[in-house]
């Protein structure tokens, strides 16, 4: 499976675009597969409709688990590091986490969880957290993980979209030195939501915790911890293995779903190839199981490879901006993947949290999430990889399922600020406005991908137009990703950032849309546009311009608003900056124009453009003199 030069990867994609069914044939089948498929791959972009692996039977589990049982029982499945670094960390076997898996798919099962189900999981970055998805999985229950900072009202709109009558929570959740109550984020949820049958309580914090009588339920109660095994049910290779929540430019957002054959081969060959992983190498990915990068490559891809997977509860700044480094040298961690805000975030920090800490375990570095730039890229590989670990910049997205543009470390070559080239079977295409494509090098366009991948959506959950206008619609035979790029001499890809009204905050993926939405909520609010600003350590900064009768707004009603946003979405929704306007730039026919509001936030003033179809001239002048820097 592991492509080892240069002129390897050159052969082997080539063959992925010549033959892709023999290609991911040939792969696929050095997995377990409990009957084998009877298609491999029948596809079109109009439907969509995307099928891999058709007739295929299969769970997943048994990739990530049982299958290692024969081998390598004892070899660390998870590492836990905890947030506080007083207390212990855990570590499992492949055979203590296929146990710990099966106690809770019996738990889930016991209580009335059955295949096709779908089960959210509101949870801190524990390893119950794993084992929770992995329990799912394992009886055939789909699950949509919500992350930890999302507000009780985000909740809510998951659980109804996805029609989940189960939720797996925590009492409490350590985040630096912070403790969220997440079990009453779930209460407040569920005060007005009827369809929740049970609530699964793990202990962890040991906060004081109200339970329900009838409908929550303790999982040190119901788990039974003399069950050693727990028999997987059989999935199609397209039946769901989950959904995720993720943000759009329009609405709320929108549940990717992934399905279990594809996204297993994608994860685990990405996995294995972009990090040139080697058994009993410790892969450290720093991000939260809540989104995708963790599904992929701290749970699926890592397992599925037989990895040692390391899980970190906190945040790089606590105790100390030295956090990351410690536990590299603690666990002599190999492989560390994580995303240029939080490099950003430690370079403001200086050498100092350096100073002492070995990192001599360091193989591979990688970054996902947001471009990285080119300054935050050499501090990394000087400082953090001291000049000798390949960096790997991989771009992908929630509904890419897996990396999909990144350099092979150590095999292809790297360019800072550039993913590079495409992962076998991945057929990258740069159009212009009009939908032709762009073609030579250098070029430039909006970034798109010509067929299937094994990982790519297939839908979004209970509204399949939404997933064919969304990407498969702007460019018809396209996957159209939503992100503008360049292509140098060489073929290496940059991506450059959305093209569309979506922000990167802090590699969390936000619409303008939903913040809008989210302000408006505020009573003092008549109107909103949110757009974002370029920010030293976030990459993107929001930035609002808020109407609200009382014209001048003060820093009272910006906490206000804050807090609402707080209420709706989650903190890592809160605007940066909040302008209060009497007006905004609109059309004849009452459209905002962003890209003057864009210029304006982003400083550059001098740059509107033509503001002559405008409604109103003069608001822009007014808006000019109130920015805020
Ligand atoms: O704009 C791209 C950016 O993150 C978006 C996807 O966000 P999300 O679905 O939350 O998944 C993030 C983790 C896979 C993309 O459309 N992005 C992701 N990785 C990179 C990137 N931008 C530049 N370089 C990257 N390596």
């Amino acid at each position: 499976m592991k492509i080892t030069s240069l002129e390897e990867y050159q052969k082997t994609y080539k063959r992925s675009i010549e033959d892709p069914e023999g290609f991911w044939a040939e792969i696929a089948s050095q997995f377990t597969w409990k009957k084998k498929w009877n298609k491999v791959l029948d596809w079109n972009f109009t439907e969509p409709r995307v099928k891999w692996f058709e007739g295929g039977q299969l769970n997943i589990t048994e990739n990530c688990l049982d299958r290692h049982l024969a081998d390598k029982p004892d070899r660390t499945a998870l590492i836990w590091e905890p947030n506080d670094p007083a207390e212990s960390t855990r570590r499992y076997t492949y055979k203590q986490l296929y146990q710990e898996v099966c106690r809770t798919a019996e738990m889930l099962a016991a209580h009335g969880v059955k295949k096709g189900d779908r089960v959210c999981i509101y949870m801190g970055m524990i390893p119950e957290l794993a084992m929770a998805a992995l329990a799912c999985a394992r009886i055939g229950a789909v699950h949509s993980v919500i992350f930890g900072g999302f507000s009780a009202q985000s909740i809510v709109d998951r659980v109804q979209d996805a029609r989940a009558e189960y939720i797996i929570t925590c009492d409490g959740a350590n985040r630096g030195a912070k403790e969220i109550s997440l079990k009453s984020i779930v209460d407040d949820a569920l005060e007005d939501l009827d369809i929740i049958k049970h609530v699964f309580v793990h202990r962890h914090t040991g906060s004081e915790t109200r339970m329900i009588p009838g409908r929550d339920i303790w999982w040190h109660e119901a788990r039974n911890e003399s069950i050693n095994d727990y028999p997987a049910e059989i999935m199609d290779s397209e039946d769901l293995l989950f959904i995720l929540y993720t943000s759009g430019s329009t609405g709320k957002p929108k549940g990717a779903v992934h399905t279990c054959g594809g996204y297993m081969v994608y994860t685990t060959y990405t996995f294995i190839n972009v990090f040139q992983y080697q058994p009993d190498e410790i892969f450290f990915c720093t991000a939260d199981i809540g989104w995708v990068t963790g599904h992929s490559y701290i749970v699926y891809g890592p397992l599925c490879a037989g990895a040692t997977s390391l899980m970190f509860e906190g945040i790089p700044t606590w105790p100390d901006a030295g956090r990351f480094w410690d536990i590299v040298d603690k666990h002599k961690v190999n492989i560390l993947y994580t995303a240029p805000t939080a490099i950003r975030s430690l370079m403001s920090y200086g050498l100092q949290p350096l100073e002492g800490k070995d990192l001599g375990s360091l193989k591979v570095l990688g970054t996902v999430g947001e471009p990285i730039n080119e300054e935050a890229w050499f501090w990394y590989h000087d400082h953090v990889g001291k000049n000798r670990c390949p960096i790997v910049d991989t771009w992908w997205q929630t509904e890419t399922g897996g990396i999909l543009i990144s350099n092979l470390a150590g095999v292809t070559s790297a360019r800072p600020s550039y993913a590079t080239l495409p992962m076998p079977g991945v057929q990258p295409v740069l159009v212009d406005e009009k939908g032709n494509e762009v073609l030579g090098n250098p070029a430039a366009g909006n970034l798109c991908i010509k067929a299937p991948w094994p990982s790519i959506i297939r839908t979004t959950y209970r509204d399949h137009e939404r997933c064919r206008l969304t990407y498969f619609h702007s460019y018809p035979g396209l996957y159209f990703t939503g992100d503008g790029a360049l292509r140098d001499e060489d073929g290496n890809y940059r991506i450059t950032g959305r093209v569309d009204d979506v922000l990167n905050v802090s590699g969390h993926r936000i619409g303008t849309a939903e913040v809008e939405n989210a302000i408006n909520e505020h009573e003092g609010v008549v109107e909103s546009a949110v757009v974002g600003f370029p920010h030293d350590i976030k990459g993107q900064g929001i930035y609002a311009f808020v109407i609200c009768p009382e014209k001048e707004g003060n820093d009272q009603l910006r906490k206000a608003i804050n807090a609402t946003v707080d209420l709706v979405i989650g903190p890592i929704a809160r605007p940066d900056r909040i302008q209060f306007v009497t007006g905004l730039p609109k059309t004849r026919s009452g459209k905002i124009m962003r890209r003057i509001l864009r210029k304006i936030a982003e400083g550059e003033m001098h740059q509107l453009g033509d503001t002559t179809t405008l409604l109103d001239p003069n608001v822009v002048e007014e808006i000019k003199k109130g920015r805020i820097e």
